[in-house]
């Protein structure tokens, strides 16, 4: 029997990474993807530091990229020839009030946050079902609770939170295990990721 095969999004830095090293030290075969591969090296010191370099594949991901998601999903599975969970974690901050912000600029958050989890779970579901497996999907204290400046980025969470609880008990009927963590502040790249101008925000 081949080793359980988990993908995770998004593990160039953060949350994804220290859970695709950890899954790879629980003896899971870790397809650790990200958007850009050239990022891999911190992972693949992690990963070496751990001794679990052999358990833990970079692939290319993007999760706003249907097309990206379908063949990345398709080559894991002609590899491994299953896929036992997926780890949607990949996900990206955003400061800004309504008044201060585009629409275009809270669907970029949608596209990420929200859409880009359904991609993903969408392309995997036909394999978890396969597998009896597993869909987790990080979401945020931020899908339980609105936070101010917060408003495109918490209405994404909500969004998740809202689509897996009402997807969890169909899943389960079929043997699929849906999860959704809430973490609150995680020292990662996310506050330097989202890239806000104090100044201007405070001003404004
Ligand atoms: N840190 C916190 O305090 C906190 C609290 C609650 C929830 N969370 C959630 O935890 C998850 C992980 O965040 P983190 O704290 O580890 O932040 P992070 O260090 O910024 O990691 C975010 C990861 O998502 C990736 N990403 C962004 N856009 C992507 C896309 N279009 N396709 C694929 N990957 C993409 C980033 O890749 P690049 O390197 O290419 O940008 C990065 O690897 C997120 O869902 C976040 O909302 C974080």
């Amino acid at each position: 029997m081949s080793a359980p095969t988990v993908l995770i999004t998004g593990t160039s830095t953060g949350i994804g990474l220290e859970t695709a090293v950890g899954a790879a030290r629980a003896g899971w075969r870790t397809v650790a993807t990200m958007r850009d591969v050239s990022r891999a090296d911190a992972l693949r010191r992690a990963a070496d530091a751990a001794g679990v370099a052999d358990l833990l594949e970079v692939r290319r991901l993007d999760v706003t990229d249907q097309a990206s998601v379908t063949a990345c999903v398709a080559d894991v599975v002609d590899a491994h020839g299953r896929l036992d969970a997926v780890v949607n974690n990949a996900g990206a901050g955003h400061v800004g009030t309504l008044e201060q912000e585009t629409i275009d600029d809270v669907r970029a958050v949608m596209e990420v946050n929200f859409f880009g989890v359904l991609h993903v779970s969408r392309a995997a579901l036909p394999h978890l079902r396969a597998a009896r497996g597993r869909l987790v999907t990080v979401s945020s204290v931020g899908g339980v609770v609105g936070q101010p400046f917060n408003e495109a980025y918490c209405a994404a969470k909500f969004a998740v939170e809202g689509f897996m609880e009402s997807l969890a008990p169909l899943a389960a009927t079929v043997g699929v295990t849906v999860t959704v963590v809430e973490p609150g502040a995680v020292a990662s790249e996310f506050v330097t990721n989202v890239g806000v101008d104090r100044d201007a925000a405070v001003d404004a």
